[in-house]
């Protein structure tokens, strides 16, 4: 066992236990999370395989009764409650279990009953509740302090097919997830259900004839991956890293090294801000925070080979648990299988022909399925010492019905009377680079087009500004296209061959800004969204970037609250926030679902080698 792994299903077992135990927990506590403390980079560092190890749990939770919101550590061996601490801000993240209790319960409540009756719709099994978590100054007044969702209401055509092919327009609820009550029903309006078709489901298409014209394409490699995977260490030609996983971050990539040389200690993605922009009534309270409010660990879902993976693939599989501290586990939950990516480098001489290498790449993925979305998670690892961190989002989108002649302009018209509201959807990647060392310092790099004179006569000269970011005030960045600005991290202190120093480039794409006025109650809670990079110095606690409890916030108590410190982020142990995403103005070609849509970043090594780095790598 390594100090990074995640807690095994036993140690979750037994960090619910001890706690339950030695702070007498009724049966009217949930357990929000379970995870890992993960150790100090100096116990990382000076971990070899063999060495005894002190495992630490991290455990938040509440009681139902009271609503009294707890933090523990809890060693693991022997097993004790090392703290116990009352939070006072905001409510943990919502679970999976109240998403379903919810359902349930309000299925069978008269007046949900009546509600739908009133429109028509009868077969309840048919009804599909949909529990979002608020933020707080959306909750109404007499109902404040409590843990409260509302819901979304969907309707199946038949038992088989799509719910979130017909919303139930302008019918809400407010409910006390502690209770599991009903406490208001929200009938607004209604709007006579047009003709549509949401379903994606072959059978249910109608007049939808296959494609038969694709032969079969396999990979094979038959003398296996040139990966080796031993236990969650992975190990790929001169690439070396640790899979991790936990339930808000899912997939986290630790250590990651090339030919012995560190590059980074951490990647993840620490936050998603989905806001709607859409302000009526069906849509002003749709502002998600997948990552702070559900968590993608918990919401993944296992992979099934041929279909979301192919080729020769080794997957890992992910413990979780339920609020009962109940462990189960997510079967093949995190891919890694090599690709092939055409061309990595090619020349072609008038006498000696071509040279050319095929590119190879390491690709660790994870699937995750936020009720009606899909995000779909790729890093990849090259050749030449690239790194692209890609995300998807697919699945279907939310759409709501209007009466005759009245389309709200905040959507797209995607079927009859049916518009697609727009959306974002903003990721925050966690990047703690460590370049050759822990000493490093950020760069904005800019290029600026000098002016013509008696240096410049053709107006061609064109030099790079490189700009030390000294203090988190500094840290706040934007993307500038004037400039084509990106960011290097640089380790001043280590040298290449060239005597310049070595720097890996945080190359921006998919930024966008976030378009909403400050005071807006969105960008209260989530400032973190205002800027596309922030750099912080490196503290253990700092993980999530508009807070830790994030459900029922009313303002970021993360980025913005930590860099206020604006401490100096000069030579020495940086974290990169870098904002980005997909401002997802809808199309009709997204309905009924949604093909992939596509953004990534890029980490590109800046003088960390002497040359390009593939060199070495053998013709095919
Ligand atoms: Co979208």
């Amino acid at each position: 066992m390594h100090p990074l792994d995640p807690l095994s299903a036993d140690e979750i077992t037994a960090a619910a236990d001890t706690l339950r135990r030695e702070q007498q927990l009724t049966d009217r506590w949930r357990f929000a999370s379970i995870e890992l403390r993960e150790p100090s980079k100096e116990t990382v560092k000076a971990f070899t395989p063999g060495d005894p190890i002190t495992r630490e749990a991290v455990v938040i939770g509440w009681d139902r009764d009271d609503g009294a919101v707890y933090k523990a550590r809890v060693t693991l061996q022997p097993p004790a409650v090392t703290s116990w601490e009352r939070q006072t801000e905001g409510q943990p993240n919502m679970t999976v279990d109240e998403f379903n209790e919810c359902d349930a319960a309000l299925r069978q409540d008269p007046r949900v009953i009546e509600a739908l009756a009133q429109r028509g719709i009868t077969d309840l099994d048919r009804v599909l509740i949909d529990t979002w978590a608020y933020g707080a100054h959306l909750v109404p007044e007499r109902h404040r302090g409590g843990r409260i969702g509302w819901a979304d209401v969907w309707y199946r055509k038949s038992p088989g097919a799509s719910p979130y092919a017909n919303p139930v327009t302008g019918l809400h609820f407010v409910v006390d997830l502690n209770r599991m009550e009903l406490l208001e029903v929200e009938d607004t309006h209604r709007v006579d259900e047009p003709d549509t078709m949401g379903e994606y489901v072959p059978d249910l298409v109608p007049d939808l004839e296959l494609r038969t014209d694709i032969k079969p394409l396999h990979i094979h490699q038959p003398d296996g991956p040139s990966f080796t995977l031993d236990g969650n260490a992975l190990s790929w030609q001169k690439w070396s890293l640790r899979v991790g996983f936990n339930h808000r971050e899912g997939l986290v990539i630790h250590t990651v090294g090339y030919d012995g040389r560190s590059v980074a200690h951490r990647l993840s993605f620490a936050e998603m801000v989905v806001p709607y922009r859409d302000p009526t009534t069906d849509h002003y309270r749709r502002t998600a925070f997948d990552i702070g409010e559900w968590g993608l660990g918990f919401l993944t879902t296992s992979l099934e080979l041929g279909c979301d993976c192919l080729g020769e693939i080794r997957y890992l599989d992910a413990v979780m648990h339920n609020t009962k501290g109940e462990p189960y586990t997510i079967k093949n939950a995190i891919c890694i299988h090599e690709e092939d990516d055409a061309i990595l480098w090619k020349h072609v001489d008038a006498r000696t022909g071509a040279e050319v290498r095929r590119s190879r790449r390491l690709v660790l993925s994870f699937h995750v399925t936020v009720a009606n979305y899909e995000y779909l998670v790729y890093w990849r690892f090259y050749q030449d010492g690239n790194i692209e961190c890609e995300v998807r989002a697919t699945g279907i989108m939310v759409t709501t019905h209007f009466a005759p002649g009245q389309q709200p302009p905040y959507g797209t018209l995607v079927d009859e009377r049916t518009y697609a509201p727009f959306h974002q959807h903003f990721l925050v990647a966690r990047l703690d680079l460590d370049v050759d060392g822990e000493a490093n310092t950020v760069y904005a790099t800019e290029s600026e087009a000098l002016p013509m004179g008696p240096d410049n006569p053709h107006g061609l000269a064109l030099v790079q500004r490189n700009t030390p970011l000294r203090t988190e005030e500094d840290g706040k960045q934007d993307y500038d296209w004037n400039t084509q600005r990106a960011w290097k991290v640089v380790n001043d202190n280590v040298t290449n061959g060239l005597g310049t120093p070595v720097g890996y480039k945080l190359v921006p794409g998919a930024a966008f800004p976030p378009m909403m006025d400050p005071a807006s109650p969105v960008m209260q809670r989530a400032e973190a969204i205002g800027h596309t990079l922030w750099v912080t110095p490196f503290d253990a606690e700092e993980r999530w970037p508009c807070g830790e409890f994030v459900v029922q916030s009313e303002r970021d108590r993360g980025l913005p609250v930590w860099t206020a410190q604006n401490r100096n982020i000069e030579d020495t142990d940086v974290v990169l926030w870098y904002v980005f995403g997909v401002h997802h103005i809808t199309r009709p070609e997204e309905w009924p679902v949604m093909s992939v849509d596509t953004v990534s970043f890029w980490l590109k090594p800046v003088g960390f080698f002497d040359r390009n780095p593939g060199l070495d790598v053998p013709p095919s």
